[in-house]
């Protein structure tokens, strides 16, 4: 990068020996941190008899319990709170589609970290110094706003705090405000360039050099369709409440070849997510966090759901010598089985992302036939495709799920519309089985 951009951190090259010396002594005041002040973590340390003090390498973290959604519900709200409440400056909650929501609270000095966390990703994404930056992921109790907003601030840029929903607005505001990088998650990117269209502005020909994509998976192929519609490089944001919100890991512009894991702060660990043993680098299965720094709300062995493997360094990624994560191909509640085959939404999205007719605004619906589960894609045709082309489009998506995916589904092929925008998290998964 030229000499304008942003200097790195030193612990960002530091050597994986230095890494590891300062991750091991985190980890143990972390542990003990969550023991003497969770009672929910004492009981369950001392349940399976493991001692903070008996951690004397980063693979004896293995002895320690698992921590799921589960357990911050059961604390709802502030029992796994490790500060006195009056200490706890922020909170955040998951949206909870069901039940209670996940409450996660940060000290001062957890917003701090996180705000140069984000930074951090912002400055691995390309930022320069002197950028403007569009923010539409949600504020409120969504960690995307404010997660994002304070670290562009940290790295000193100029942020415009638009959040989610009032398209019409954002493309306003783009047009006018010129802002050089947008964080909003995938999807929402798609129905914003949409609107443009609908508007008579072309896509490709906005101020956006870099998009900040997040908080939902998306393919590869989803990467080079945005890329080339917006003329912008598109970098992968990773992130959950739990753990702390966006910026728990990022990818680098100069490799785009997966998320760095800010492993100075979170420590991961890829387990099989039946047995619940811990799984070598470089093999797939389910990935766990241990916060290294957190005071608000340390968190021991988070189940986080998400699929993905670890991999080493990219060296060419400016000399970083933080591991990397695959990008995510699905989280393990969104896994349907179809006739007894594993799907993914985002196996379904690559395909689709094959047919020039189609868009990739697209929902799998659920069904019962008897005893069988049935999918059927819901997906929209691209705004001037001929009717013909959408319909040698769906042969083709059937026969290719029927061929890569290995299941039968129906493809139902929607006008231009057709399926729900919306303004944050893409809802790909319907599932109406129990009806
Ligand atoms: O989605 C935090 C975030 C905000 C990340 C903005 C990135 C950008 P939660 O609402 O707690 O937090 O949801 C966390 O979203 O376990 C993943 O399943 C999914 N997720 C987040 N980032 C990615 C990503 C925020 N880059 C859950 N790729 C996580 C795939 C992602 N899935």
């Amino acid at each position: 990068m030229g000499a304008t951009a942003f200097p790195l951190e030193a612990i960002e090259t530091a050597s994986r020996d230095e890494l590891q010396a300062l991750q091991l002594q985190r980890l143990k005041w972390s542990l003990r941190h969550a023991y003497d002040n969770v009672a929910y973590y004492r009981e369950a340390f001392d349940a399976v008899g493991a001692h903070p003090d008996d951690l004397h390498t980063l693979a004896d973290l293995s002895k320690f319990p698992f921590t799921t959604k589960k357990s911050l519900r059961d604390n709802y709200p502030y029992g796994m709170f490790a500060i006195p409440r009056e200490q706890i400056v922020r909170i955040h909650a998951s949206s909870g589609t069901t039940g209670k929501p996940t409450v996660v609270g940060y000290s001062q000095n957890d917003i701090d970290t996180w705000a140069n966390c984000v930074a951090r990703s912002i400055r691995a994404a390309g930022a320069k110094p002197g950028d403007i930056c569009h923010v539409s992921y949600g504020y409120g109790l969504f960690t995307g706003g404010l997660g994002a907003h304070y670290g562009a601030e940290r790295l000193g840029l100029t942020v415009v705090p638009f959040g989610g929903g009032q398209t019409e607005r954002q493309v306003q505001l783009i047009q006018d405000f010129k802002p050089d990088i947008i964080m909003v998650t995938p999807s929402y990117m798609l129905a914003i360039a949409d609107e443009m269209e609908r508007q008579g502005i072309d896509p490709s020909a906005t101020s956006l050099r870099i998009g900040i994509f997040g908080a939902e998976p998306w393919t590869p192929e989803m990467r080079s369709a945005i890329e080339k519609r917006l003329a912008l490089s598109a970098v992968d944001i990773y992130g959950l409440s739990e753990v702390m919100g966006p910026g728990v890991a990022s990818e680098c512009a100069e490799s785009k070849d997966g998320p760095t894991v800010w492993e100075d702060h979170f420590y991961p660990e890829i387990i099989d997510p039946d047995t619940g043993e811990v799984l070598p680098d470089g093999e797939f299965g389910e990935l766990v966090f241990t916060s290294l720094s957190k005071e608000a709300l340390p968190i021991i062995r988070y189940r986080t759901r998400d699929l993905t493997r670890l991999l080493a360094a990219n060296p060419a990624n400016a000399g970083r010598t933080m591991r990397r994560m695959q990008k995510i191909t699905g989280r393990s509640d969104d896994m349907m089985i179809v006739r007894g085959v594993n799907v993914f939404p985002t196996q379904i999205e690559e395909l689709i992302l094959k047919q020039a007719a189609l868009s990739p605004h697209y929902q799998c619906v659920l069904t019962r036939e008897g005893p069988l589960d049935a999918l059927t894609v819901r997906v929209e045709m691209k705004a001037g495709a001929e009717p013909a082309q959408a319909d040698a489009a769906r042969q083709t998506l059937m026969h290719d799920i029927k061929a890569y995916i290995g299941t039968s589904a129906e493809v139902v092929i929607l006008p231009v519309g057709g399926i729900e925008r919306s303004v944050g998290k893409a809802k790909r998964v319907l599932d109406q089985r129990n009806k």
